[in-house]
């Protein structure tokens, strides 16, 4: 077992976090025990962060107490992860949009009560604003939108702390199928430079994730 970032491991080569909810699996993931501690095995296949670390990304940024908003949580499956990482001092506040992914989050944030989950745009801050009683570390937006950069940065602006970090997953067929990947990523983080943060590190997310790339900034 080896460590990449706090409390984020690689066992066998499979990438894995501490499992907050011993002897549950929601997702039909392994479970493995080490130690005496059971890990959760993270499928990069099907989570964005995941793949980003998977794909060597520099810096993970939430680690035990971060606090954080997640703007297209689902169903809650990168959440989980993250949940095991931020444990009983950190909190994630997860928005969603769609009655069905929202119907399906339930049953994942009843026995994780470090994740808020909230049913709403996240282009209406407004609605909201109310229920995130708190700055935040990160903000992390994975909602494939057209407008997904604007979403985010607007977002950051309204809840991240001073140097706070984003973490952001660009679905670049959302903003343009008729340019490269690559091109389009680029774009998207100019507007992120353009907003006033400092680019840490970026990845495309191919073979895990076909056209998409994943974006970590910090503000200020
Ligand atoms: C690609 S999925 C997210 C997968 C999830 N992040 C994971 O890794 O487990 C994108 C989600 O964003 C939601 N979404 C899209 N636009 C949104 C918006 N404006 N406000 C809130 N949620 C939105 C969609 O309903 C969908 O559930």
């Amino acid at each position: 077992m080896k460590q990449i970032f706090p409390g984020i491991y690689s066992i066998n080569n499979k990438l894995a976090t501490v499992n907050s909810t011993p002897g549950l699996k929601i997702f039909g993931e392994f479970l493995i025990t080490v130690e005496g501690k059971e890990f959760r095995q993270w499928d990069p296949n099907r989570s964005k962060a995941g793949a980003a670390i998977v794909k060597g990304i520099k810096e993970f940024p939430i680690k035990e107490g971060s606090v954080i908003l997640y703007l297209g949580i689902a169903h809650g499956f990168t959440a989980s992860y993250l949940s095991d990482i931020i444990g009983s001092t950190g909190m994630l506040y997860g928005v969603e949009f769609s009655d069905r992914c929202f119907n399906d989050l339930l049953p994942v944030v009843e026995k994780r009560s470090n994740i808020l989950p909230i049913l709403a745009d996240a282009r209406m801050i407004e609605d909201y604003k109310n229920t995130v009683i708190e700055k935040v570390d990160v903000v992390y937006c994975d909602i494939a939108q057209r407008d997904q950069t604007e979403i985010a940065i607007r977002n950051c602006k309204e809840f991240l702390k001073p140097k706070g970090y984003l973490m952001l997953a660009i679905k670049t067929q959302s903003i343009d199928v008729t340019r490269s990947s690559k091109e389009v990523v680029k774009e998207e983080i100019e507007k992120v430079v353009q907003a006033g943060f400092k680019i840490i590190d970026w990845k495309m997310l191919e073979p895990f994730e076909d056209k998409h790339g994943f974006v970590l900034a910090k503000m200020g």
